[in-house]
């Protein structure tokens, strides 16, 4: 029965070598734990402790922001395709792990932008 052939012995390698790639690229996914650290120790000064209570009207609020939007923000700041000298300059402090973690940080956070999670 050729369907057996899936169960050779070198497949099965194969298979526990992409499920170890996998297993290390998810360890080196993003770690809200650190990305709250950085924030804590950088962002909260303008963005608030939450990322809900900006020091100033018109700084954005970062709490419930799409992960993926936030990454790309901080991405376009540090590229100066979004010109801000303000995020530019921090933008440009942040590692790409850094800006992946922080994304996560404030998108698992209550926000109070239009969908409630
Ligand atoms: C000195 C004050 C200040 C600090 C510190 C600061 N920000 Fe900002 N941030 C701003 C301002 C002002 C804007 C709005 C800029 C603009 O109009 O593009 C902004 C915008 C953003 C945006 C875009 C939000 C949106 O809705 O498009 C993100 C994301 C962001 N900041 C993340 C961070 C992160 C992460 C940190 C910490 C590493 C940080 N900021 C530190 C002042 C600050």
């Amino acid at each position: 029965m050729s369907d057996l052939r899936f169960f050779r012995t070198d497949r099965i390698a194969a298979l526990a070598g992409a499920l170890a790639l996998f297993v290390a690229g998810a360890a080196q996914a993003a770690d809200i734990a650190r990305g709250k650290e950085k924030a804590d120790q950088v962002c909260a000064a303008c963005h608030g402790k939450d990322g809900n209570t900006p020091i100033d009207p018109t700084y954005p609020r970062l709490a419930g922001q799409h992960d993926d939007y936030l990454r790309h923000a901080l991405l376009a700041y540090q590229s100066e395709q979004r010109k801000n000298p303000i995020m530019g300059a921090q933008a440009k402090q942040l590692s790409r792990a850094d800006i992946d973690n922080l994304a996560a940080y404030y998108a698992s956070l209550p926000g109070q932008l239009s969908h409630q999670r």
